[in-house]
């Protein structure tokens, strides 16, 4: 819970009765009595009430009291309560009887509920039973403690899961960034730019396999009279797929830009050995992914400078 929603909810429960969202009219708790209610209710009714709090709650009702004449299945008189259609509860009786949950509660499992009071034709105009009172609440739903997100594409977080009222965020280990998917946690490398004539460059952790998740940038840059070649040496793995059309980069790649050149996107088991770049500024980005394992690559730079063609004259 962070510091502004411990005010808001400081505020929330000592100024006002009930909380709205800005431009929509949910209410964070609140009150569902029959009609009529302490008086007796009445023959033929058909009453509902739909309740809804803001996104990321869920409701949860408890019947304060309650007086419904008592039948079979509660096939005449009921108050029945229903979250998308799916009945959560049907009570008819009175309070403590087999028929009423007691102190307990119903809870829907999104952050709407619906409550159909109903009342037979055979119900007599002058009977005493007075119907049901209930109070609702919205409750956060805890979204960390559910393993997965909803749509299946794997772990809400891929490391820490914060819970935070009416939602939740993700964040991550020293050393890992956050990625744009905000879930996502990427181990912080490269980043920097090599400016000497010559160097050496090789994966996180190289000769240990590459963890999970990696997002490098290394740009090499010299003065343009400079270009640079690339070295790779033979111990060069990257996960890849094998295709008829060689290996396909698919959850992990080293990709190599040069300016005004198509990006060459680097895996496999096979070292691309040398490579002339003939610019003087190379960028590599190295991404991996949780699926499969890379062993890595390392690599040497140098530079040369131009040798501009003689032109023969005359
Ligand atoms: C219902 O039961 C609870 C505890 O079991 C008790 O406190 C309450 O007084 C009872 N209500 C009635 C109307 O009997
Ligand atoms: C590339 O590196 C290898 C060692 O890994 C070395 O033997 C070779 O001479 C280098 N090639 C060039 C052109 O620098
Ligand atoms: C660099 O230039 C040489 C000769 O013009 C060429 O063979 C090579 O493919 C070039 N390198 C790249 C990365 O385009």
């Amino acid at each position: 819970m962070g510091w502004t929603y411990c005010v808001i909810w400081f505020l929330f429960l000592s100024v006002s009765e009930c909380w709205q969202l800005p431009n929509s009219e949910p209410v964070i708790h609140g009150e569902v009595q029959s009609p009529q209610y302490p008086r007796p209710y009445l023959p033929n009714l058909l009453k509902q009430w739909d309740l809804w709090v803001p996104e990321g709650y869920q409701i949860q009702l408890s019947l304060t009291h309650l007086d419904i004449k008592a039948t079979l299945g509660c096939y005449q008189d009921s108050l029945t309560v229903l979250y998308d259609q799916k009945v959560l509860g049907k009570f008819c009786g009175q309070e403590n009887s087999t028929d009423h949950p007691g102190q307990e509660s119903v809870l829907s499992q999104g952050n709407r509920m619906t409550l159909i009071f109903q009342t037979g034709d055979s119900t007599p105009e002058d009977q005493q039973h007075i119907g049901f009172s209930a109070a609702y609440k919205a409750i956060d739903i805890d979204e960390c403690s559910k393993p997965d997100s909803e749509d299946g594409s794997g772990p809400l977080c891929s490391q820490i899961c914060i819970n935070t009222p009416g939602s939740y965020r993700c964040s991550c280990h020293y050393d890992y960034k956050l990625h744009l998917d905000q879930r996502t946690c990427l181990l912080s490398c490269g980043g920097c730019i090599f400016d000497k004539h010559e160097g050496h460059l090789s994966s996180p952790g190289y000769p240990r396999p590459s963890p999970p998740f990696l997002s490098c940038k290394y740009i090499i840059s010299v003065e343009p009279r400079f270009t640079v070649t690339l070295n790779f040496t033979d111990n060069f793995h990257i996960e890849s797929m094998d295709t008829q059309q060689g290996p396909k980069c698919l959850h992990h790649w080293l990709q190599v830009t040069i300016p005004d050149r198509e990006p060459m996107k680097l895996c496999g088991g096979k070292s691309p050995g040398l490579i002339a770049t003939n610019s003087s500024t190379v960028r590599l980005d190295y991404h991996t992914d949780n699926e499969g394992l890379s062993h890595g690559w390392s690599l040497d730079y140098s530079t040369d400078v131009v040798k501009y063609p003689l032109k023969k004259c005359g």
